[in-house]
């Protein structure tokens, strides 16, 4: 059981990283496919809905991830202890966290910001790849 509720929460934190990554696609598809989408109107508008929603949510997926990777890291702390790919996936986001916190309160953050914030995405992805492969 206590196993089960582990590997729930892993997945969780998954489950909404893919929700604050949704964030760069949603724009990008809108912004290459937005024209042709618009000849359907009531499809796009239904799209632009789900793409204010992405955008809009963003901060409150990432803050959550925070709350899923805590409960994963206690649960699979005690029943196996250390996981070294888990430490660094963890560390990895919370220092996207972090960086996320930070360019929501800075004005000018300026492109390089938004750089290292999307470099960090990817490099994140590849963590949890190296962590649960
Ligand atoms: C970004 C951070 C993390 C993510 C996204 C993540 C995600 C996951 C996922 C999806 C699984 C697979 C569950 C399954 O199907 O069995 C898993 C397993 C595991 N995680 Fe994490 N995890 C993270 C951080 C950590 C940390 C900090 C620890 C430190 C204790 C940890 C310890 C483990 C262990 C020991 C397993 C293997 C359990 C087994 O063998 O069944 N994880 N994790
Ligand atoms: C799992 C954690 C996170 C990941 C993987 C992530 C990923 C991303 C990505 C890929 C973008 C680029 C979107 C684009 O190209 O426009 C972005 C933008 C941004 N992120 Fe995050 N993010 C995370 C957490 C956070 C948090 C916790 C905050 C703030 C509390 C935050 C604040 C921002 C801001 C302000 C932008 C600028 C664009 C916008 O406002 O939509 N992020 N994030």
């Amino acid at each position: 059981m206590q196993q089960e509720i582990g590997a729930l929460f892993g997945s969780l934190i998954v489950l909404f990283y893919i929700l604050t990554v949704l964030n760069f696609l949603v724009k990008w598809i809108n912004k290459k496919y937005g024209p042709s989408m618009k000849s359907n109107e009531k499809g796009y508008a239904r799209y632009k809905r789900f793409m204010r929603f992405i955008i809009k949510n963003h901060k409150l997926f990432g803050l959550l991830t925070i709350v899923f990777l805590l409960v994963h890291f206690f649960i699979q702390f005690n029943i196996y202890g250390l996981s070294i790919t888990g430490l660094v996936a963890a560390g990895i986001l919370i220092l996207q966290i972090l960086l996320g916190i930070y360019g929501a309160k800075t004005k000018n953050k300026g492109k390089t910001w938004l750089t290292i914030h999307r470099s960090i995405a990817v490099l994140l992805f590849v963590a949890i790849l190296i962590h649960t492969i």
